[in-house]
């Protein structure tokens, strides 16, 4: 992708499209350069100030705890608890009775829940949860569909200071069974299935196998969407609505008081080398990021309904559908399902049906959506959509204007936010009233600077590509990797001392906009969906036929990378078609079927360096009949 998102976003770099009059009137923040001002000059005063919209237990000492970088403290000595503030504080207002969430199933379900059932269902939940003996500081992983109880689980943990570790639905056994095994959970939560293209997918057959060698599960709460047949292991698995009648499920149940910096959730992510880690966010920081964020992004309203149609699984979800929708006030729309089916219309009937006004999606589901033609849309009234949101990777300038103008009619500005499972919240994005160009997410946000360097650490010529890092401490920054603090300074903090290493690099223009390029290290972005190569390697080297791997990711006309695997075969083992074909199948089944490999290719040796270090960049370069760079470390 990077090469080619490069080239056709310098071609419109110059274009500026500025917001329509009715915007401008509308939006809450009108001057966006005040407010950054204020921002760069007063980063704890801008950030005490989105905190002080927010309620608290104990108010803090200090806003930033900068004594002992990277390691970052934000709101030192105060006490809350995000779920104060995403249900509690609503109960008391008239919110009570708002639409919280409406969630449609792929079958044509409908679910509702009002701020008043959400906490009561919540509540009860919270309270099986401490009755399976969850403490506050314990580990609960969530393999869940895209139903509304992966919330409800998300929030009850929360709500007595659990730590979740939610993995995503679209993950197979290995996956499962390696981030369940790091973060020690006695407790997981899944269903006997989800539905998706009309399909169950059968998420508690894939627990089963995962728990079977980790000893530390005790316990395995099962939600029933499906209703089909699923193996309930006496002693060990329960029904989720059988413990919910029972007397322990009490509606009432008190949030526990967390500190600050009292971690929230950990989510793992594919980095540069080795097994994917747990980023570690945290109650306090973490919510007033993304309850800043999606206020001046998204300028949401009381009346309005949000649609973040990520899963739950990833950060976006997190972030974006769970806990800041719920923060401010909104109603939040999900779906259960595939946006085609069973047609390719269905996304367009869900906003006419629902009268959605913001869409937050990955250009994926864009280019996607796109190839089936302007006809679906135009089939249904769009005009209830004010704003448009796009992240997961660059979005490639046709993508842009087609969602621009067929979805959005020409009206609604598009917010491209960049962000990271690492930043918890949007880091480069605009907000409505700013002037944008396809395919830049424009500029830092309020209080951040980012800045594009050289191998050397030397800022990069304005219109020349670099590392991206981000300068200055922000509230929803991760605190760590989960039990891996030399891994996080290492991988984030040492490259530029004091300067977070975003791992993608960019460029910045003459009018200061931010153009991300792609991921500069060996993470691959299949359909905005983070994958590590060594994830995909140690996948393939499970089968028999496998002596040793690589994979790289090659830019795709609707995915923006697909996955290209090239394999050593063990003595006794002969390449042919039906082999690559086996080698595909067998890493979905292993890692899930979004890391399937586009195309499995045979070889008898891989770029390496002297050191063994296999040489992605070089196996690229040949792949695309481009020159391979500097060899100069190369083995052969
Ligand atoms: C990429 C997803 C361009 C980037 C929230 C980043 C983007 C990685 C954008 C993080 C965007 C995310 N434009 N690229 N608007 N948003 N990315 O952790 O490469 O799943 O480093 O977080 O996605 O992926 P992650």
């Amino acid at each position: 992708m990077s090469e080619s998102a490069a080239e056709t976003t310098t071609a419109i770099a110059s274009e500026m499209i500025y917001p329509s009059s009715d915007v401008i009137e509308r939006a809450r923040l009108k001057d966006w350069d005040a407010l950054a001002r204020y921002a760069a000059d007063n980063l704890e005063g801008f950030w005490a100030d989105e905190a002080s919209e927010l309620g608290w237990y104990q108010p803090w000492e200090k806003v930033l705890d900068d004594s002992n970088p990277p390691f970052f403290r934000w709101f030192v000595g105060a006490k809350c608890n995000i779920i104060h503030n995403a249900l509690d504080r609503h109960q008391a207002t008239e919110r009570r009775n708002k639409l919280a969430l409406i969630w449609v199933g792929e079958n044509g379900s409908v679910r509702t829940y009002s701020y008043f059932a959400l906490n009561r269902e919540v509540n009860q939940f919270a309270n099986v949860l401490k009755a399976m003996g969850v403490k506050k500081g314990d580990r609960v992983t969530i393999y869940m569909p895209r139903i509304p109880e992966i919330v409800i689980a998300m929030l009850a943990c929360a709500k007595i200071g659990a730590v979740h570790s939610v993995v995503y639905g679209g993950f197979s056994v290995d996956a499962l069974q390696g981030r369940i095994e790091d973060s020690e959970s006695k407790v997981a939560i899944t269903a006997d299935g989800g539905w998706m293209n009309g399909k169950v997918v059968e998420l508690k057959k894939t627990m089963d196998e995962a728990v079977k060698h980790c000893p530390t599960i005790e316990t395995v709460l099962v939600v029933q969407r499906t209703g089909h047949q699923v193996n309930m292991e006496t002693g060990r698995d329960y029904w989720y609505h059988d413990l919910m009648k029972l007397p322990i499920a009490s509606p009432k149940c008190a949030t526990e008081v967390m500190d600050a910096d009292d971690p929230l959730y950990m989510l793992y992510t594919s980095g540069t080398t080795g097994r994917p880690k747990a980023i570690l966010h945290v109650h306090g920081g973490y919510m007033v990021g993304i309850y800043a964020t999606l206020k001046y992004v998204f300028d949401l309203r009381d009346d309005d309904r949000w649609w973040c149609a990520a899963d739950p699984g990833w950060v976006t979800g997190h972030s974006y559908i769970v806990y800041a929708p719920l923060i401010m006030g909104a109603t939040s729309f999900m779906y259960e399902g595939a946006p085609t089916y069973p047609y390719p219309n269905r996304w367009w009937s869900l906003i006419e049906k629902y009268g959605i006004n913001v869409l937050y999606t990955a250009p994926t589901a864009i280019r996607g959506l796109m190839r089936f033609g302007e006809s679906w849309p135009h089939r249904h009234d769009l005009s209830s959509l004010r704003l448009l949101g796009s992240v997961g990777e660059p979005i490639n300038p046709e993508a842009w204007r087609w969602y621009h103008r067929v979805i959005g009619g020409g009206r609604c500005p598009i917010m491209d936010t960049w962000w990271q499972t690492e930043t918890g919240m949007f880091m480069i994005t605009p907000t409505p009233v700013v002037p944008l160009k396809p395919g830049s997410g424009t500029r830092p946000f309020f209080g951040q600077e980012a800045e594009i360097l050289d191998e050397a650490g030397n800022p990069a010529p304005d219109e020349e590509e670099g590392y991206l890092v981000l300068t200055k401490p922000w509230p929803a920054m991760m605190r760590t990797i989960y039990k891996d603090p030399d891994r996080y300074v290492r991988q984030y903090w040492s490259k530029y001392p004091g300067k977070y290493l975003a791992g993608d690099s960019a460029r910045r223009d003459k009018d200061g906009y931010f153009w991300i390029i792609g991921r500069v290290d060996d993470v691959i972005k299949v359909s905005g969906y983070r994958l590590g190569t060594a994830e995909i390697e140690s996948a393939l080297v499970s089968h028999p036929a496998v002596a040793e791997a690589a994979a790289i990711g090659l830019a795709h006309e609707i995915k923006g990378q697909a996955i290209h695997a090239f394999c050593i075969l063990r003595q006794g083992y002969q390449p042919s078609p039906a082999l690559a074909d086996e080698l595909r199948t067998h890493v979905g089944q292993h890692l899930g079927p979004i890391a399937k490999p586009e195309a499995v290719n045979f070889v008898d040796k891989l770029p390496k360096t002297r050191s063994g270090k296999i040489m992605r960049r070089v196996l690229k370069a040949r792949a695309q009949g481009l020159p391979e760079g500097d060899v100069s470390t190369l083995e052969e």
